[in-house]
Parts: C-alpha cells; sequence; structure tokens
C-alpha cells in the first residue's frame, strides 16, 4: 500500500473517531462539557493524544488534525529527568542537533547566542556542584528543595549538554526570545533521533557564583556573552507522557 493511502485511512479513521455522532467519543472529548474538556485519560499517551486532537478538532470544528513526522516529534517530545549518565551520545547526532539550533531563526538574523556542547562529564559534574551550591546558599529554599527531592541532581546525570550563551541585544530582551527559539530547535531535534532532553534554565545557577569566570572560560564563551539556557541530552533511564495540553489557551476567531 502506497505510503499517502496509508496516512489517508489513517486520517479517515482519526475523523471518524471525532465525530461527534459517536457517543463514547462525545463522551470522552465533548467540549460542550468544560470539566470532560479538561481530562484526556493520561495514563495512556496515545490515547491521550487522539483524545486531546478530539479536542482540538472540536474548536477547530474540522476533521483530525494534520500529522507528519514533525508533528509527531513535537507531540512525544517531553522533559527528561532521569537519564542514563554512561550512555553518551553519538557525535553524528550532536552534529545534527547543534546544526539545528544553529538554524533557528532570530529577530534580524543576529544570532546572538554560542550553542556549546560539553561533552566532558567531569566538567558537568563540576557545574552541578557548584549550582547545587550556590542554589543551597539561597534563604529561599524552595528551588534547592525541589531538586533536592528529585535526587539533588541539577543535571539527572545526563552526560551531555548543550549550553546555549547569550549576548544583550536591542532591545534589550529580544536575545532571550531567539535564545527560546534555538533550544527548542535543539530539544526537537534530539527528540527526533530518539535522544531524550530537558531545557535547564537552573544552569544559570552555575555561573551565579564564584566560579563563573572559571567556567565562561573552560567553556568558551566568547566576548561579553553571558550563560542562557542549557539543553540536557541523553538516554532516558525513565520516560514520562508529554505534558497535557490545555485546550482552553487554543482560540480562533471566525
Ligand atoms: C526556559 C525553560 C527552562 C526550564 N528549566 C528547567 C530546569 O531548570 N529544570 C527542569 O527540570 N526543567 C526545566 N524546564 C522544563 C519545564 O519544567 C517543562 O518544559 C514543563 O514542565 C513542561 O513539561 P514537558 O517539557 O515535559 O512538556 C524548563 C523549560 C523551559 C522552557
Amino acid at each position: 500500500m502506497k505510503d499517502t493511502t496509508k496516512r489517508d485511512i489513517l486520517k479517515t479513521n482519526e475523523t471518524q473517531k471525532c465525530n461527534t455522532s459517536n457517543t463514547n467519543d462525545i463522551q470522552k472529548c465533548d467540549t460542550s462539557n468544560t470539566n470532560e474538556t479538561q481530562k484526556c485519560d493520561t495514563s495512556n499517551t496515545n490515547e491521550t493524544q487522539k483524545c486531546e486532537n478530539s479536542k482540538i478538532s472540536g474548536i477547530f470544528k474540522c476533521g483530525a488534525p494534520k500529522t507528519n513526522e514533525t508533528l509527531e516529534t513535537i507531540a512525544k517530545r517531553y522533559s527528561c529527568r532521569a537519564f542514563y549518565p554512561d550512555r553518551s551520545v553519538a557525535d553524528c547526532d550532536l552534529a545534527a542537533i547543534a546544526a539545528a539550533g544553529l538554524r533557528a531563526p532570530s529577530g534580524m538574523n543576529r544570532q546572538n547566542w554560542q550553542i556549546i556542547t560539553v561533552k566532558n562529564k567531569e566538567l558537568i559534574a563540576e557545574m552541578e556542584a557548584e549550582g547545587m551550591r550556590v542554589l543551597s546558599g539561597f534563604e529561599d529554599k524552595s528551588v534547592y528543595n525541589r531538586i533536592a527531592a528529585r535526587g539533588g541532581r541539577l543535571f539527572y546525570g545526563a552526560p551531555c549538554l548543550i549550553m546555549l550563551s547569550v549576548k544583550e541585544a536591542f532591545p534589550n530582551g529580544a536575545e532571550m526570545i531567539d535564545l527560546g527559539i534555538a533550544a527548542q530547535n535543539i530539544a526537537l531535534a534530539a527528540a527526533s533521533l530518539g535522544i531524550a532532553n530537558c531545557h535547564c534554565g537552573l544552569a544559570a545557577f552555575c555561573f551565579a557564583g564564584s566560579k563563573r569566570e572559571e567556567f565562561k572560560r573552560k567553556l568558551k564563551f566568547q566576548e561579553g556573552y553571558e550563560c542562557g539556557l542549557a539543553v540536557l541530552l541523553g538516554y532516558a533511564k525513565e520516560q514520562s507522557a508529554p505534558h497535557a495540553i490545555d485546550c482552553n489557551k487554543a482560540v480562533v476567531i471566525e
């Protein structure tokens, strides 16, 4: 069977599932019942996504939302918080992931970032220890306690990370939008290759203490660049389901 035909059939099946003449599906996905709308059974990822797709279809009054490899990657991405420390990511995968970051759009194409792949496990451990030390020194222990409750590892055992350093742009703050877009390109590229990942804003704490300059030097930050955001990479020891989507945030203006 040709692929397109298979896809069309799949789409038709999905459309049928969204058809509101089917009472079971109405019960699962009816958008007129707000409580039910909020709840898709999250115990089964495929079922959850089918249910979420039905709700989106309801909002757009259409058949099943289209899908393809890119959209499936977006749907399956999740933040991994338990990596196998000894399962490294191959260089050809890292190269593809870094290139995806470099291909991100940025305002006026300014590219005020560096995409720094850190494979050195001793350096990662040093950064993690410093981040935890800095966090433990804050009067407000909420972040420290949150990480401690998750095993006390800022980087969750990831054998590799990509640090995105950033340089201030005009208008001030716009560079952070560019940075987030590049980081998400990285996360999606990794997910598409089956590599678990997690954005890590808390990596900034590694640069918030006395080792700031040392780490900037070791990570080869260019002049004027500061720590922006890290993306942890590796293979998942424990997988999580993608977060539930909140269809109330999707609005259509006819
Ligand atoms: C800018 C940014 C910074 C983040 N920083 C951290 C972090 O430091 N540690 C962490 O465990 N997760 C971090 N996350 C992951 C979020 O907690 C996660 O995306 C959110 O809970 C939704 O879950 P999901 O990614 O599995 O869909 C960050 C996400 C973003 C977008």
